[in-house]
């Protein structure tokens, strides 16, 4: 993120006629709750079990990720969902969409406030931590609002209070009356095919690198935004880490060769990966540049969850002997 990021804004929401509990009485009952449990669906000419495929089908859908809390006693209670929406601007509500068997369903009723932080892409490992029932992973700090906490450095954060909830078959929708909001700028964490997702303007950089060293590198990696004529590396300086340009350009000097390269290409894999050796070129901005940098620890861990990654790094690292011999 540059330097100059706007500050956050935010705003309580007090439209005139608030939302009051018990304003929707009278609507009617849920358009649901005469589903039969038993339909099969068609899956068209897709194979397998239609469950899996139903499940498939939906996860097409690309979403954010956020953080679902509320307050139980002086703790914060969290979970990681992407079935929100928004509903309405006047009155100001938003829907949840939470299965019977999580700990949050039998925590909110109507009355109850829950807090939404919308993730940024670095908050992944938190997305992991809150889906999991034993919340082994990374721990967030909150900032408590209206009595409802709230993850720290999240993009957006929304306080509402559960006006109606409804059947939604093994899951339960709590239609919320928003209270407070407000947001940062950033880059949204994205679920898409069941796995995360990062949002990038550039289809030159899918063409340049294998898919699966760079999912690696984009959900590991953090951005950092370069002036023209700034240094990205001085040839002899230790380090760990490994740069992706993915916007701009930069100039890379060795002794007796230099050249220019762009969108799509690694800086310092050879390091990353040496950690004992010192950059081997220096590199500048030949423009405003950005770069997704990763550590050598971040990169090894994504080589060593994903196998194709580190063979799709290997097939680099080889073809850059080839060039140097
Ligand atoms: C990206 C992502 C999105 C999720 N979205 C939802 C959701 O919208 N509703 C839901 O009930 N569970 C969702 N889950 C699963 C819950 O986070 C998970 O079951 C969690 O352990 C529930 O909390 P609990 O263990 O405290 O009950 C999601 C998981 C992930 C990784």
């Amino acid at each position: 993120m540059s330097a100059d990021t706007p500050p956050p804004r935010e705003f309580d929401i007090a439209l005139p006629g608030a939302f009051a509990p018990g304003a929707l009485e009278g609507l009617g009952d849920s358009a649901f709750d005469d589903v039969p449990d038993t339909e099969q669906i068609d899956v068209g000419d897709l194979e397998g079990d239609p469950a899996i495929a139903f499940r498939r089908t939906l996860g097409m859908f690309a979403t954010g990720v956020t953080v679902l809390t509320t307050r139980v006693g002086e703790k914060a209670h969290g979970m990681t969902a992407n079935a929100f929406m928004s509903v309405s601007l006047r009155p100001p509500l938003v829907l949840i969409s939470l299965d019977r068997r999580t700990r949050l369903c039998g925590m909110l009723h109507e009355g109850s406030r829950f807090g939404v932080s919308v993730l940024a892409q670095r908050q992944w490992e938190l997305s992991d931590t809150y889906a999991r029932s034993a919340r082994d992973g990374v721990e967030p700090e909150f900032v408590v609002i209206r009595e409802t906490p709230l993850v720290q450095d999240a993009l957006a954060h929304l306080v509402a209070r559960v006006v109606r909830s409804y059947w939604g078959g093994d899951h339960s929708l709590f239609l919320g009356h928003v209270e407070y909001a407000r947001y940062g700028e950033g880059e949204p964490l994205l679920f898409h095919g069941g796995r995360y997702e990062r949002m990038l303007g550039d289809s030159e950089l899918f063409a340049r690198l294998p898919p699966e060293l760079l999912d690696q590198i984009l959900l590991r990696g953090s951005e950092v935004k370069y002036g023209e004529g700034e240094k990205l590396m001085e040839r002899g300086e230790m380090s760990d880490t490994m740069m992706l340009v993915v916007e701009g350009s930069v100039r890379v000097e060795r002794p007796g060769r230099s050249l220019t390269l762009g969108v799509g290409a690694l800086i310092g894999e050879i390091e990353v990966l040496d950690s004992g050796s010192g950059r081997t070129a220096t590199v500048t901005a030949e423009t405003d540049t950005t770069c997704i940098v990763v550590r050598r620890s971040e990169l090894l861990e994504g080589l060593r969850e994903d196998p194709q990654a580190a063979i799709a790094l290997l097939g680099i690292l080889a073809s850059r002997f080839r060039e140097e011999g």
